[in-house]
């Protein structure tokens, strides 16, 4: 079990065993959630300027292609797409692929890059489940890369990925491991998990009705944190397949 943090009912030595987490290794901080939802709209346009921001998307999508077999015939979804790195790394490998985001600034940067690169297989979507707006269509494949952290209600939105995945689709969502309010350094403003327990969220899955789960490290992170100490976060993938 992860950094000692209160789990619902794992037992010890649950076969997704602990979560790297480093709060246990750092002094105890302030730390703060808001019910803020963070503006993305103003940082889209300066969004794929961080290298860091590319570099995690590139070892995020190599894990996915590592893990999941992905094929020509299939239709994808990536939830919480922003400015399409990841789904622009799946878009050669699959039929097609809808981003879906809440962020219309976030998508107008990926239909500009659609339109450039005359992508016909490359779709946007704009909606927002904090609304209380419904995902639809049928996929045989959801990705995500560091949005679940910013879902208040996961639950509901783990439901609605079950609901529009065909029978055997399947499920690969990559986001931090525990950080303690760490990662987004002194700014936690639409931040609603401060990551998430490998164990929890797995049962979590499981609860909904996927099954053959399996969750691994997909990348690391090294940058500052709150207290500019250089510090080390782990980005976990999960899979899971729709029963
Ligand atoms: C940290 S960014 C990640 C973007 C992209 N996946 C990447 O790796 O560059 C999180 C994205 O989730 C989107 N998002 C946040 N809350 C959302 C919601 N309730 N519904 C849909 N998208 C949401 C944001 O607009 C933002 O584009």
């Amino acid at each position: 079990m992860g950094c000692g943090c209160p789990q619902r009912g794992i037992p010890v030595g649950h076969p997704f065993g602990p979560s790297p987490c480093f709060d246990a290794m750092q002094p105890m901080m302030e730390t703060t959630m808001t019910s803020e939802k963070r503006d993305f709209d103003k940082e889209a346009a300066l969004w794929d300027e961080k290298p860091q921001r590319v570099k995690l998307a590139t070892e995020v999508a190599e894990a996915m292609v590592q893990r999941v077999a992905l094929t020509p015939t299939m239709e994808a979804l990536d939830f919480g797409c922003g400015t399409g790195l990841l789904t622009l790394q799946l878009q050669p490998l699959v039929r097609s692929i809808t981003g879906v985001d809440s962020s219309a600034g976030m998508l107008a940067v990926l239909e500009d890059k659609i339109n450039r690169l005359q992508l016909a297989n490359v779709r946007t979507l704009l909606c927002d489940l904090d609304q209380g707006e419904r995902l639809t269509g049928r996929y045989d494949l959801v990705v995500s890369s560091m949005t679940l952290h910013h879902i208040r209600e996961v639950d509901t939105l783990l439901r609605q990925w079950h609901d529009v995945l065909a029978p055997g689709g399947t499920l690969a969502v990559a986001d931090l491991d525990s950080e303690g309010g760490r990662f987004h350094g002194d700014d936690n403003t639409g931040v609603f998990h401060f990551g998430f327990d490998r164990a929890a969220l797995s049962l979590s899955a499981a609860q909904t009705g996927f099954n053959e789960l399996s969750v691994e490290t997909a990348t690391e992170i090294i940058k500052p944190d709150a207290s500019g100490r250089p510090s080390r976060f782990t980005v976990f993938l999960l899979t899971a397949r729709k029963g």
